[in-house]
């Protein structure tokens, strides 16, 4: 069990906060109307069922870690820290440049974070969430100053472009944030969790050591993403709420001190049955899913980018992240807002 949370910073250990922040996104806007010339849908369906209206595809030779690399030096800059002083590079993905090695060794490489350790961090859609809480720890504890955390994707290389179920909902992405030993409370509490048990319902079942790609895998199309999609919309909506009503109640916070939630951006209908269920002012939520698609662990990073650039956030201000993703996987962080 995760402890109970610090409420106004435990002796002894730093708060983990976020210094700055970047992002990429592809330049190709891929908008329904290519999807409806590719596949049987339509842009009336695809926005009333997922409130997405276009999302951003990556080039061919243009591959997560390009991404990740571009983020990572936007969000450096923005917090005034050279590559060199990175003692990890977290990098959220499963869309990983290849199985071996890790992608974060590829951004080390991209970026000069030469005396970076480099670790990837697989929890799809709740991957960022789990790498800012892995980042926490070492800030926390005082052994890195400095912890860049990325969360990237080329959800298209995975994306079955022609099963109309899956290929309208996906789109690629990256974000950084650079978290170092900050004067705020910063991350203040995390909760995370996971239902093995119902791993089947989104996964992509070849490629990996229990069905390694063969021309049968490749011809049954098990390289890509398979999902029950009415099912995962269930248990996203009821996970979310709940574990995001347990970091209010752990931290005796009400929803009105929350300034913004940002939700895992995989659908605007799971986004609004989540702020309404726990009483969230539509102004409340941050929504960008019509722009992006569903970037997996980049959408939530990509949010607080963008929520940060347009000069939304204030120093002082409490932010709500809420994830769920492949596993299941999902979790929720209060975080104060500030460097
Ligand atoms: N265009 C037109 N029709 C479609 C399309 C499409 N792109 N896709 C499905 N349909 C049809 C179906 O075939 C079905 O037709 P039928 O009634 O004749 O059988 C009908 O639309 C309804 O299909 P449903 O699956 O019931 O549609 P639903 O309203 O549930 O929306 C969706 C589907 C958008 C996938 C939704 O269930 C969803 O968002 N699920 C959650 C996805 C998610 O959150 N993923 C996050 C995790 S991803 C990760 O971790 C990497």
């Amino acid at each position: 069990m995760t402890k109970p949370p610090k409420k106004s910073g435990v002796p002894g250990l730093h708060s983990a906060c976020i210094l700055g922040t970047g992002s990429y996104l592809p330049e190709r806007v891929v908008p329904n109307a290519e999807l409806e010339t590719m596949v049987d849908t339509t842009d009336h369906w695809i926005v009333t069922r997922t409130g997405m209206r276009e999302r951003r595809i990556a080039r061919d030779d243009e591959a997560t870690s390009d991404m990740a690399a571009v983020a990572a030096r936007r969000a450096m800059e923005d917090a005034g820290v050279e590559p060199e002083q990175i003692g990890l590079v977290l990098v959220a993905t499963c869309t990983p440049d290849m199985m071996i090695p890790n992608t974060a060794s590829f951004v080390q490489e991209k970026t000069g974070t030469a005396n970076a350790a480099c670790i990837d961090i697989e929890a799809a859609c709740s991957g960022f969430l789990s790498a800012l809480e892995v980042g926490r720890q070492f800030i926390e504890t005082g052994s890195m100053e400095y912890v860049l955390v990325i969360g990237a994707e080329k959800m298209s290389s995975v994306t079955d472009w022609e099963d109309r179920s899956t290929c309208v909902l996906f789109g690629d992405g990256a974000g950084a944030a650079v978290l170092h030993a900050g004067k705020g409370r910063g991350i203040v509490h995390t909760r995370m969790a996971a239902e093995g048990a119902l791993a089947d319902l989104l996964k992509i079942p070849g490629g990996g050591s229990r069905f390694p790609t063969s021309a049968e895998t490749v011809a049954q199309r098990m390289h890509y993403m398979k999902m029950s999609g009415q099912e995962v919309f269930k248990h996203a909506v009821s996970k979310m709420c709940k574990t995001a009503q347990q970091v209010l109640d752990e931290c005796e916070l009400k929803i009105e001190d929350i300034k913004y939630i940002i939700p895992h951006q995989a659908n605007a209908r799971i986004i609004k049955a989540v702020g309404q269920r726990l009483g969230a002012a539509e102004n409340q939520v941050y929504v960008n899913v019509d722009k992006y698609g569903n970037t997996s662990a980049a959408s939530v990073i990509l949010a607080i980018d963008e929520a940060s650039k347009s000069g939304v956030l204030n120093e002082g201000d409490d932010l709500m992240i809420v994830v769920f993703g492949a596993g299941f996987t999902w979790g929720a962080m209060i975080l104060e807002w500030g460097p």
